[in-house]
């Protein structure tokens, strides 16, 4: 993991530091790369970016980013510098009408495969990098969903009741229009009267009138990935045969599966209702 250093020169907002680290790491981990030593990322204004294009590239033209590659010699060494121009990069997003966030999140990235060996010289080389960074950029939204959902999941836990097992449980499901229900286990003293945390939570979405799911995230006890169970399963298939299940032990540590591979060869009652 690299260690990066941030400077903001600019009165311009950048990205938060949290957010820098986030997308440094998943592109290194996405790319295959394990940098150890420091990487600099500096904001600066279009009259510094400017200059640099001027002193180092012979361009004298305002750019959104700029990166230098200067290798390894010792793990406290600057490996790499990025200098962003938040500016040039806010207004380059409102011609695209698309957010700052995401507009600076995918210069951050671009800077970062040229560090990695990436070229945009010529137009074949162009179109390639430009596809990687946008799927990089997806696989980090899908990424960060995944990790809210679970952050949604540990925190609806706290509200199981679970007095007989004690085993509580949290579930959060994503319907595909981003809302998300939760639910948690509520055990009953007439112990088969117990529901589990995942059915709480699709019956709180059919009964709001949502029924189209991307994903669940489910977490129980910490030390063990937990998987929904056999019942749980048929019911969330019958709305959602394409579930993505996520069983967390951590935001930072879980495991995804397909509702398919988890219920192969699951019951319907007449082939019309087969919704795969
Ligand atoms: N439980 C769930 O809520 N979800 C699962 O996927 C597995 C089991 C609950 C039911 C019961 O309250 C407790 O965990 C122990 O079985």
């Amino acid at each position: 993991m690299s260690r990066v250093e941030i400077v903001n020169r600019t009165r311009e907002s950048f990205l938060t530091r949290k957010k820098v680290q986030k997308i440094v790491d998943f592109v290194l981990k996405e790319e295959g790369k394990d940098f150890p030593g420091c990487l600099s990322i500096a904001a600066v204004d279009e009259e510094e970016i400017r200059s640099l294009k001027k002193r180092f590239f012979y361009q004298d033209v305002c750019t959104d980013v700029i990166s230098f590659f200067y290798g390894f010699s010792d793990e406290d060494d600057i490996w790499g510098e990025i200098i962003i121009c938040p500016a040039v990069v806010k207004q380059e997003a409102h011609v695209r009408g698309e957010s700052e966030e995401r507009a600076l999140s995918i210069v951050l990235i671009h800077g970062l495969l040229h560090l990695l060996g990436y070229e945009d010289e010529d137009a074949e080389k162009a179109r390639a990098m430009e596809e990687r960074q946008e799927a990089l950029y997806r696989l980090l939204e899908e990424e960060e969903e995944r990790e809210k959902l679970i952050k949604r999941a540990i925190k609806v836990r706290e509200y199981a009741y679970a007095p007989y097992s004690s085993f509580p449980v949290g579930a959060a499901l994503l319907g595909y229009d981003g809302d998300i229900f939760t639910g948690c286990n509520v055990e009953n003293a007439s112990l088969g009267l117990t529901i589990c945390a995942e059915r709480v939570a699709i019956f709180k979405a059919i009964s709001q009138g949502v029924r189209e799911f991307k994903r669940i995230a489910i977490i129980a006890d910490p030390s063990s990935y937990c998987f929904p169970c056999g019942a749980c399963r048929q019911v969330l298939y019958e709305f959602a045969p394409q579930l993505e299940v996520i069983a967390a032990k951590s935001d930072r540590d879980y495991e995804i599966v397909s509702l398919h591979s988890l219920l192969p060869r699951a019951f319907f009652l007449r082939n019309d209702d087969r919704k795969e």
